[in-house]
């Protein structure tokens, strides 16, 4: 993973050092609270997918900038403050394999330890002083919440179905991705245009596959860092996996899954999920939306920086981690 990411990283090399010391910057503070609480944050700073996806979508259509670099902080900022706050509405001790904010500063501390990050996510991209930029962060933000609450009232059964959970993704997931596309593109030229809306729809497909696998990976023994397998059930979320067993069982199956689904026996629900075939089923759904993906590139002039958001692409749909 980390070898591929250097090689799809390649193209945008100076600039990911640029993007890492004005992350740094936003958010220097003198309070020493949030200095721990970043710092916290920091020693478990992720893979930084996003800010590589605006900067690769920003060469795709010219030269990376300023503004590029502004809104690829920007949306980074935002993408941690959500997950600050998501655990603490999950009360989930652990975020990439170690204690969350949550669990070692508790939630009033968080709380306010993601509004900083958020705060200073809408500070970076004034910064950009590009409204168009500014509007798709604030955007951003509001579908990310939208989402988080669909899938809060997502709880009752008769919304179990696999039209609202994608709904659901593409809010919570997808939106971040997309955004990534338009803010690249929106620091190098004024307006979205034709081949620009490809683009943001290769980034939502490209969300929605992030999301499927990282589903798969809830139901695989070590599939995914940090977190116990189940660890959805255990949060209430019915994903694509179940979905499928579900949407397609007898009224006398349906009551039975959702006994055990509510009553958050793990073990039970997996082995079904694996014998009926619900990876299998996840699988081809982010195999399908992987191709859809790559198609909306086709058209663009075949260079390095293409190339790369095809890897990228890749490297999310075939993910082991
Ligand atoms: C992780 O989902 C959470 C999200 C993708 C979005 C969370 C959004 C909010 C809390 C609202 C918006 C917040 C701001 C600051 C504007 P998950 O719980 O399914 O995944 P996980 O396993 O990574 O926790
Ligand atoms: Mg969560």
């Amino acid at each position: 993973m980390k070898q591929a990411l250097q090689q799809i990283s390649q193209p945008v090399a100076e600039q990911i050092v640029q993007f890492k010391e004005a992350y740094q910057a936003a958010l220097l503070s003198d309070n020493s609270l949030l200095q721990q609480m970043v710092a916290h944050v920091n020693e478990s700073s992720g893979k930084q997918m996003r800010p590589l996806l605006v900067l690769l979508c920003a060469q795709l259509y010219g030269e990376i900038n300023p503004t590029t670099i502004h809104a690829a902080v920007a949306v980074e900022l935002l993408h941690v403050a959500s997950l600050i706050h998501d655990d603490v509405i999950d009360e989930s001790d652990e975020r990439r394999g170690k204690p969350s904010l949550l669990k070692r500063f508790k939630s009033k501390a968080s709380v306010l330890g993601g509004d900083y990050f958020l705060s200073s996510a809408l500070l970076e991209a004034s910064k950009t002083q590009n409204i168009h930029i500014i509007d798709a962060i604030a955007s951003m933000g509001r579908t990310l919440v939208d989402g988080e609450l669909l899938q809060l009232s997502g709880s009752k059964e008769a919304i179990y179905n696999e039209n609202y959970y994608i709904n659901v993704i593409k809010r919570k997931t997808a939106v971040l991705f997309a955004t990534c596309a338009r803010l690249g593109v929106l620091s190098t030229q004024l307006t979205i245009d034709k081949s620009a809306e490809r683009l943001i729809e290769m980034s939502e497909y490209l969300g929605i596959c992030f999301q499927l696998k990282d589903d798969v990976f809830d139901y695989q023994e070590g599939g995914h860092i940090g977190k116990p397998v189940g660890n959805d059930i255990q949060e209430g979320k019915m994903t694509m996996p179940l979905l499928y067993l579900y949407e397609r069982a007898n009224e006398a199956d349906k009551a039975e899954i959702l006994t055990a689904f509510q009553n958050k026996e793990i073990a039970k629900i997996q082995q079904w999920v694996v014998e009926k075939g619900g990876m299998e089923y996840t699988q081809q759904k982010i195999a399908y939306y992987k191709e859809k993906a790559l198609q909306c590139l086709q058209d663009f002039e075949d260079t390095p920086t293409r190339r790369s958001i095809e890897q990228y692409i890749t490297l999310v749909a075939d993910r082991k981690k």
